[in-house]
């Protein structure tokens, strides 16, 4: 099999060689993202391997079933840049549900306690041998309440990482499940949480799901934290809400309009994105460029996953992983085609 991996980096390269050299499996790396302008590369391959921004939309589609390639093989969870609906009797689209919840709830916690403990200003003061404590208060975790949106794999990792602290955790979530987390109505958890952690799907449900109108129900002072996918929050009511003391503070490892700058290393660089500049510029906000899923133990379950979907496709032309706009997981819908998506 011979797969074109868009989006390469440095690091998904030992994960994937590793793998494919034991299925035979040949990767072939560029480092441009999959679009409209850079499918061509994929000409003469099996499967294109894709990641988070890189664009598969229907353009794109179109060009991959002429050239004859027949898998789209996401290394990642979410599929907001897939055109699914296109996609159906076309390419199939593969993706890896669950590489480490871990990875991405730890990554939240860690923003969460640089923020409330200042670590980002402590380390960058004693790096200059400034011990000054002023303005380093923080708060305690213990006691407060956290309202996790999306109480799925991630957000239940995070719930229990919460509950370590010794926090009240609530829960928001579309298709509530489970007993072992305490759900509310959207409303009330906006109104009670100090802190609020968005671990929903971006669907046309949860576009802008953090607007102005919401921000505003929340309590004063609340801690935003998103690891999940930037366009969950309106990017401008944010900063609005940031100016005008309601919020309290955000960390953000996604953001709207990252796929042209996360990533990059942009520091030569003037950023076009003014918004993008004034959060980071705020003292209250933690940037990281999508950093939350990169783990050791990720990286290698990745690669292994992707790997596994691509050789389940080629023996049997099905895969249990496959993600499909008709039937989506209904194992009934799919019977009824031999098993298969098309
Ligand atoms: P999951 O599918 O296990 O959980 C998602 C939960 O959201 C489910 O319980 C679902 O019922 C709920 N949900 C769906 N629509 C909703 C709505 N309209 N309102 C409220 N809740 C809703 O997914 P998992 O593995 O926990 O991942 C969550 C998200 O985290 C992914 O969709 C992805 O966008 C993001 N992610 C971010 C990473 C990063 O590096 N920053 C890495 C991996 C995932």
């Amino acid at each position: 099999m011979k797969i074109a991996f868009f989006d390469t980096k440095p690091y998904d390269k030992p994960g994937f060689e590793k793998y494919g050299a034991v299925h035979g499996i040949k990767f072939k790396f560029f480092e441009s993202m999959l679009n409209e302008d850079t499918v061509e590369l994929a000409k003469g391959a099996d499967a294109v391997c894709v990641f988070v921004n890189d664009s598969v939309n229907a353009a794109v589609i179109d060009k991959l079933h002429e050239m004859g390639v027949g898998i789209v093989a996401l290394r990642c969870a979410g599929y907001n840049n897939v055109d699914l609906k296109h996609a159906f009797g076309k390419v199939h689209v593969v993706h890896v549900p669950v590489y480490s919840a871990y990875a991405v709830a730890e990554h939240a916690m860690a923003l969460l306690l640089t923020s409330i403990r200042r670590i980002h200003k402590a380390y960058i003061r004693t790096r200059d041998f400034n011990f000054s404590l002023n303005g380093l208060t923080g708060f305690d975790l213990h006691g407060k309440t956290i309202g996790i949106i999306g109480a799925g794999k991630i957000g239940r990792v995070m719930a229990n990482i919460c509950r370590g602290f010794g926090m009240h955790v609530i829960a928001y979530d579309k298709y509530p499940s489970g007993e072992d987390i305490e759900f509310v109505e959207l409303d009330q958890l906006l109104k009670n949480s100090d802190i609020i952690s968005l671990h929903c799907p971006l669907t046309k449900d949860t576009y802008h799901l953090i607007d102005e109108k919401r921000i505003n129900k929340m309590k004063k002072g609340v801690l935003i934290l998103n690891t999940s996918r930037g366009a969950l929050i309106d990017a401008e009511a944010l900063l609005a809400g940031i100016k005008a003391r309601q919020v309290g503070a955000a960390c953000l490892d996604v953001y709207e309009e990252e796929s042209d700058v996360f990533f990059n290393d942009n520091s030569g660089h003037i950023l076009d994105d003014d918004t993008l500049a004034r959060l980071i510029s705020m003292p209250n906000v933690i940037v990281t460029s999508h950093q939350a899923f990169l783990t050791n133990e990720a990286l290698e379950n990745i690669a292994e996953i992707t790997t596994e979907n691509l050789l389940e496709f080629q023996k049997s032309g099905m895969c249990k992983n496959e993600l499909c706009y008709h039937c989506g997981k209904d194992e009934k819908c799919k019977a009824e085609r031999m098993k298969k998506c098309f």
